[in-house]
C-alpha cells in the first residue's frame, strides 16, 4: 500500500483491473478472482522483490563441506541468505531500486532469482495461501476505497530493524469508502 501510494498510476490500473474482472453486479473481490487479477500479482512480486518479508530467510546449516563461490564453508556453518540484496542486485535487474511491477508481466522475469518464499527443500510450504491471503487483502482495500497520502510528502519507505523488514515510519494514509461500494461495505 506504501509503494501504490507513491505510485497513483499504479494504483489506479490496479483498480481498472479488479473493476473489470468483477462486473456487474459489484461484488466483493473474491479468491476465484485472483488467477485473473496479473496485475495485482505483478504488484504483489515487485513488492516482495524490493521488501522480501523475510530479508534474510531463516538461518539454514550446512550439513557437509561444500564450496560457494570460491568460498569454504564447513560442516555445521550458520547460513544467512541475504535475499534482500540478491533482489536488488544490479546484474540481475534493470533499475534494481524502482518500483516497477511490469517487469513482473507475461512471465517476463521467469527464471531470475526471485526468492521471498526461499527454495529448495525449506522452501515457504504456505507460499500458495501467502499469496492469496496478500492478494485477498491489498485487492479488497484497493476495490473498496479510494486512498490518498496525508501531504504531499512520498511515503517513507525506510526499512527498520527486525527479523520481518518492518517499516521505520509506520504508515498512516487517507482513505474512504468509494461511491460504488457504499452499499456493499453497509451490508457486510
Ligand atoms: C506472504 C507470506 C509468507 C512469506 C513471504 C513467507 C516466507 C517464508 C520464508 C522466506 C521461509 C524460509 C524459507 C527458507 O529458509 O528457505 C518460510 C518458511 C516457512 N513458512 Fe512461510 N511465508 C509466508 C506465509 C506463511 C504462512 C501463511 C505459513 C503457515 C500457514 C507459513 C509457514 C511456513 C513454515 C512452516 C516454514 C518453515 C519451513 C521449513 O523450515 O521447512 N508461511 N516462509
Amino acid at each position: 500500500m506504501s509503494l501504490l501510494l507513491n505510485n497513483p498510476a499504479v494504483l489506479t490500473r490496479a483498480r481498472e483491473e479488479i473493476d473489470a474482472c468483477i462486473g456487474q453486479p459489484v461484488l466483493l473481490l473474491a479468491a476465484a478472482d485472483l488467477p485473473k487479477l496479473h496485475y495485482l500479482w505483478c504488484i504483489i512480486m515487485e513488492t516482495f522483490r524490493l521488501y522480501p518479508p523475510a530479508p534474510l530467510l531463516v538461518p539454514h546449516e550446512s550439513s557437509t563441506d561444500c564450496t560457494v563461490s570460491g568460498f569454504h564453508i564447513p560442516m555445521g556453518t550458520m547460513l544467512l541468505v541475504n535475499t534482500f540484496a540478491i533482489h536488488r542486485d544490479p546484474k540481475l535487474w534493470d533499475r534494481p531500486t524502482s518500483f516497477i511491477p511490469e517487469r513482473f508481466e507475461g512471465g517476463k522475469s521467469e527464471g531470475k532469482m526471485f526468492i521471498p518464499f526461499g527454495m529448495g527443500r525449506r522452501r515457504c510450504p504456505a507460499e500458495n495461501l501467502g499469496m492469496q491471503m496478500v492478494g485477498l487483502a491489498l485487492g479488497t482495500m484497493i476495490q473498496c476505497f479510494n486512498w490518498e497520502r496525508v501531504g504531499e510528502d512520498l511515503v517513507d519507505m525506510a526499512e527498520g530493524s527486525g527479523l520481518t523488514l518492518p517499516k521505520e515510519v509506520p504508515l498512516e494514509a487517507f482513505y474512504e469508502a468509494r461511491a460504488s461500494m457504499v452499499n456493499l461495505l453497509s451490508e457486510i
